[in-house]
């Protein structure tokens, strides 16, 4: 399995912090937000690592990440995404580097106190049976409307609303993804949303559409980290406890 992290946009949301530079260069307590996500990936024995990001600034991710040696890593990839056409548009950049393989995908704002290998394990079982497919993973959140939702019954989804006005539970679908080879002509199906971007909640409802997204609850904190308040936290929570736990 691959990974690929995605670190574009704009970061409007934290304006004039992002003005010069890209949400993910950032400081989240003692390290820069993209170390996070690559971390998770790492500790989740995904080592072939593609990192997707944009803008003026996307030079200084290669000056900080090099080869990616502070992660053990002997080199890593990078996209340049031109535009702003959401997280799905991001994800078609990296097709050639998938080569056929599932892919791992983590929101470069997204951090988790602890790690992944089950759900990834899990999502390899479900492949290797031939089920293929899709893999998300939900947190139980006080402030659902800012994320994608989802409606879980028996432990099985049955719907996913991207930020909905009135949630019908407090269930997020986090920023890291399981998805099989076919994620790729799925994103070429899509449609702008109202904020003209692709979404990957089309994305995920694709996948249950066809009766082939599974979900599993992630143990331990979950925050992204792209408003003040959830940059603050985020900084908190990793000061307090420490993210990408493998004891957790
Ligand atoms: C995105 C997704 C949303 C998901 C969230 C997780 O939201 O669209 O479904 O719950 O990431 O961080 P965005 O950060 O683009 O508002």
């Amino acid at each position: 399995m691959k990974g690929v992290v995605l670190a574009g946009g704009l970061g409007s949301r934290l304006y004039p912090l992002t003005k010069i530079t890209n949400k993910h260069l950032l400081p989240v307590f003692d390290k820069p937000m993209i170390y996070y996500p690559i971390q998770c990936l790492v500790n989740a024995g995904i080592t072939d690592i593609l990192i997707v990001t944009g803008g003026n600034s996307a030079g200084h991710f290669l000056q900080l990440l090099r080869n990616g040696s502070d992660f053990g890593l002997k080199r890593l990839n990078y996209a340049y995404q031109e535009g702003e056409g959401g997280i799905a548009d991001a994800l078609r950049l990296a097709e050639s580097f998938a080569d056929g393989e599932e892919i791992c995908v983590v929101l470069g704002d997204n951090i988790i106190e602890s790690n992944i290998k089950r759900a990834v394990d899990d999502f390899r079982v479900q492949c290797e049976a031939g089920g293929g497919g899709a893999k998300i993973l939900l947190k139980e959140v006080h402030d659902p409307e800012r994320f994608g939702v989802a409606t879980v019954k028996d432990g099985k989804v049955l719907k996913i609303v991207e930020k909905p006005k009135a949630p019908e539970t407090n269930l997020a679908v986090i920023g890291i993804y399981l998805y099989d080879a076919a994620v790729f002509d799925i994103t070429r199906t899509l449609k702008p949303s109202a904020r003209g971007e692709l979404e990957i909640t089309d994305v995920n409802n694709e996948y249950l559409r066809r009766g082939q997204l599974t979900s599993d609850v992630l143990n331990g904190w979950w925050t992204d980290a792209g408003t003040f308040e959830s940059l603050y936290r985020a900084s908190t929570l990793v000061r307090e406890g420490g993210a990408n736990r493998m004891d957790v």
